[in-house]
């Protein structure tokens, strides 16, 4: 029934959006692309407003739950010499913080300029392919990317070159730099890229993240590379799991995409998402690759990206923030 209405333009359409992208998260049968598909084209015929008290209030709901701006980075603040630091996931396994990784930290959140005002979300979607959204997203005050993508060449135009913050899976290291060994030029080469933007690695998720991570701190400090490396910390991660958990997004492990979007909700005004589409095609039924750098597929189970992209549907259909699903406008 929403073909025959769209022609129409009704705005009882667009007012029902919201309830709409709801009643998709609760279906029982699961998961169809064509539904979502559906509703984003219904979306993208109405118009988008942002809505301050919206977004007023979905910040301060993760504020009080998880607080970004003191708690996202690990710090000399907010982790005392001595702690033993609970791991994200293996909570039951602490590591000890003494003097030699306690000087890794800043001593305070390095978000200098926050609250920013525009920032950029640019996931990896192969939708970004063509969409000439470079200049738009360089034009944004703070840029947060997800596990090194490419940003250099002729990708640029679609992607932007401006990143500010960029998050590195400590599975990249291992497997595309093998470990920092034979492979610390290339990795050096290509970080240069990111001017001096934070690598943000989840050192103390995993047990096995801690040493990578550590090997990109010494490596990047080694080299006086001008990146600075910093760690998400664990409580941070814990709590916010648990927070989008409470709205039915019960994965093993949130997405970086989700991490990031949750954490630019909270420290800038205005956020954009560019690149997130976890579907296999566009509304016009073209195929899309899963990145705009390869075609390779997620890792099955790990993350619940229907149920994590419908709490971002929500997010842009309530106002709080703005989701890019095409090609940008050229100015
Ligand atoms: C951390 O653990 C060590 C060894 O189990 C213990 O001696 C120390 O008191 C603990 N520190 C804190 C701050 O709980
Ligand atoms: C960029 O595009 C031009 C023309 O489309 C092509 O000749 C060139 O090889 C490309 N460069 C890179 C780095 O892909
Ligand atoms: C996007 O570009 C990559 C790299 O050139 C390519 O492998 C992929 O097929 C492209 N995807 C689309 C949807 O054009």
């Amino acid at each position: 029934t929403y073909l025959n209405e769209k022609s129409l333009q009704m705005p009882a359409k667009c007012e029902n959006l919201q309830d709409d992208v709801e009643s998709l998260s609760n279906k029982i049968d699961g998961f169809s692309e064509d539904d979502y598909l559906q509703i984003i084209t219904n979306i993208q015929s109405c118009p988008w407003k942002r809505q301050a008290e919206e977004h007023e209030k979905f910040r301060a709901q993760l504020a009080s739950c998880c607080d970004a701006v003191e708690n996202f980075i690990v710090s000399k603040n907010n982790t005392p010499v001595g702690t033993n630091l609970s791991y994200e996931v293996e909570s039951r396994k602490k590591i000890h913080i003494g003097e030699s990784i306690f000087n890794m930290f800043p001593v305070s959140q390095p978000f200098m300029d926050y609250p920013y005002n525009q920032c950029a979300v640019v996931g990896n979607g192969g939708i970004l392919n063509k969409s000439l959204c470079g200049a738009e997203i360089d034009k944004s005050d703070f840029v947060f990317r997800c596990n090194l993508p490419p940003t250099t060449g002729n990708i640029s135009k679609d992607v932007g070159s401006k990143t500010n913050l960029v998050t590195v899976n400590p599975s990249i290291i291992s497997i595309k730099y093998a470990n920092l060994k034979d492979k610390k030029a290339v990795f050096l080469k290509d970080i240069a890229a990111y001017g001096d933007a934070f690598l943000l690695l989840p050192a103390f998720s995993f047990r096995a993240n801690t040493g990578a991570s550590f090997k990109v701190y010494y490596t990047v400090k080694k080299s006086k590379a001008r990146q600075k490396v910093v760690f998400f910390h664990p409580k941070y991660l814990r709590q916010l799991a648990l927070f989008w958990r409470t709205k039915g997004v019960a994965a093993f492990r949130l997405s970086s995409g989700l991490m990031i979007t949750s954490v630019a909700v909270e420290l800038c005004e205005n956020v954009k998402l560019y690149g997130f589409w976890p579907f296999s095609k566009t509304v016009e039924d073209t195929p899309v690759s899963h990145h705009y750098y390869d075609n390779q597929l997620p890792k099955q189970g790990f993350h619940e990206m229907p149920k994590e992209y419908n709490q971002i549907l929500q997010l842009h259909v309530k106002g709080i923030l703005k989701l890019q699903f095409s090609k940008c406008e050229i100015a």
